[in-house]
């Protein structure tokens, strides 16, 4: 009899758990990996490469889209916050371009959604280019081979249209496929070690992942900095984020959810650069996103989960430059 009721319960034990594998194999994992393969040599993007590195393309000649964005460094600066030509500190932190094309929102605050959009703009922020583009389209004319390098990939040669198109297919190609932590969602299991693999978990559990998620583990949603009270660190300049955008009050203080591709080498962190390493940005997360405060060991495992982020560009795996920005 004891026996009979035992092994009903191991059987109904053994269910349950055959049950539970089948869900885990079933369920959608949250996060997506890299596609291998990125348009890197396609006529326009080498065109929008070349752009790209050009400081002709700001007024005063003296900074491309590489001075902030470099991207043998992270795809960003290392700065705090961008500073404008003259030295002076602007409003937020600089994003990394790498794997932007996936991100759905651009900018802390998402005012655009496309890239052809957000390079139209950044072109003529007085801040940042300061293009005047009648004057830029007679500077890139006067070198003869910008006139035939666009001539042999647009039919309408050299306009603004096209600087722009060449860029934003340009910033499609900054992939950065094979990070671990792809890896190991192609099935590679064994290339996380336990502490990266328990750092993988608890950023489900506790919930990061519900919003840093998709391909880029964030770019896709809106949300408030600071759910469970306001996040520590050295504060920026007063910064309404998506209030800026919608003008709507509950969108004061609310912000893009930043991707987490790269992420370590991509400090500081935060819309104002508040957080210097990564181990205070986790923390204030946990803390400040979620309500809950971590034990070390959590955070560091954490931390270690995050560096398996880090991808590869032009066939190297990114790190930071050690001799930029310092
Ligand atoms: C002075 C430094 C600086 C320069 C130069 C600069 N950027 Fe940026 N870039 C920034 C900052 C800061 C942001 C974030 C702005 C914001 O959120 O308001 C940004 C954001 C972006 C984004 C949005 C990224 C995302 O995920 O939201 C793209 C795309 C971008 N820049 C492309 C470019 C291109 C193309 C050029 C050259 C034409 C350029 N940037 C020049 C500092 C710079
Ligand atoms: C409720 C949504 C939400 C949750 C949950 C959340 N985050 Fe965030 N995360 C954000 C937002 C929004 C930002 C950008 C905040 C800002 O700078 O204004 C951010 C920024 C970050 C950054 C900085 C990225 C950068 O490039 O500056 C890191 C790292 C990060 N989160 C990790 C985590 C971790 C780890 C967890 C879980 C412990 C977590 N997040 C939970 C919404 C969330």
């Amino acid at each position: 009899m004891t026996q009979k009721t035992n092994s009903g319960l191991y059987r109904a034990v053994c269910l349950g758990m055959a049950l539970a594998v089948a869900a885990q194999a079933e369920a959608p994992e949250p996060l997506a990996p890299l596609p291998l393969t990125a348009d890197a040599d396609t006529p326009s993007v080498v065109l929008g490469q070349r752009l790209f590195h050009d400081p002709k393309l700001s007024d005063q000649g003296k900074r491309s889209c590489a001075s902030c964005h470099p991207l043998d460094s992270g795809g960003m600066d290392g700065k705090v916050r961008a500073e404008s030509a003259d030295g002076v500190s602007l409003l937020r932190n600089t994003p990394s371009l790498f794997n932007v094309s996936f991100n759905y929102f651009f900018n802390w605050d998402g005012v655009v959604t496309t890239l052809e959009a957000h390079t139209e703009k950044v072109m003529l922020n007085p801040k940042i280019m300061n293009a005047k583009w009648p004057e830029l389209i007679q500077r890139l004319r006067a070198e003869p081979d910008y006139t035939e390098a666009f001539s042999r990939v647009y039919p309408d040669g050299l306009t603004k249209a096209n600087v722009v198109d060449a860029l934003s297919n340009f910033e499609r190609s900054l992939v950065t496929p094979n990070a671990r932590f792809d890896r190991f969602l192609r099935g590679d299991t064994a290339v996380l070690d336990a502490d990266e693999q328990q750092g993988y978990r608890l950023f489900n559990a506790l919930g990061c992942v519900a919003c840093h998620q998709g391909v880029n583990l964030g770019g896709n949603l809106f949300q408030k900095f600071g759910i469970f009270g306001a996040p520590q660190g050295e504060q920026g300049p007063v910064d309404q984020g998506r209030y800026s955008v919608t003008g709507n009050d509950r969108d004061q203080g609310v912000f893009r959810v930043p991707s987490l591709r790269n992420v370590a080498v991509t400090a500081p962190y935060f819309h104002d650069g508040r957080a210097a390493n990564l181990e205070a940005a986790v923390d204030t997360m946990a803390e400040h996103q979620l309500g809950k405060r971590l034990a070390a060991k959590q955070r560091d495992a954490i931390v270690k989960f995050l560096n398996t982020l880090t991808g590869e560009y032009a066939g190297k795996t990114l790190d930071i430059k050690k001799t930029a920005n310092p």
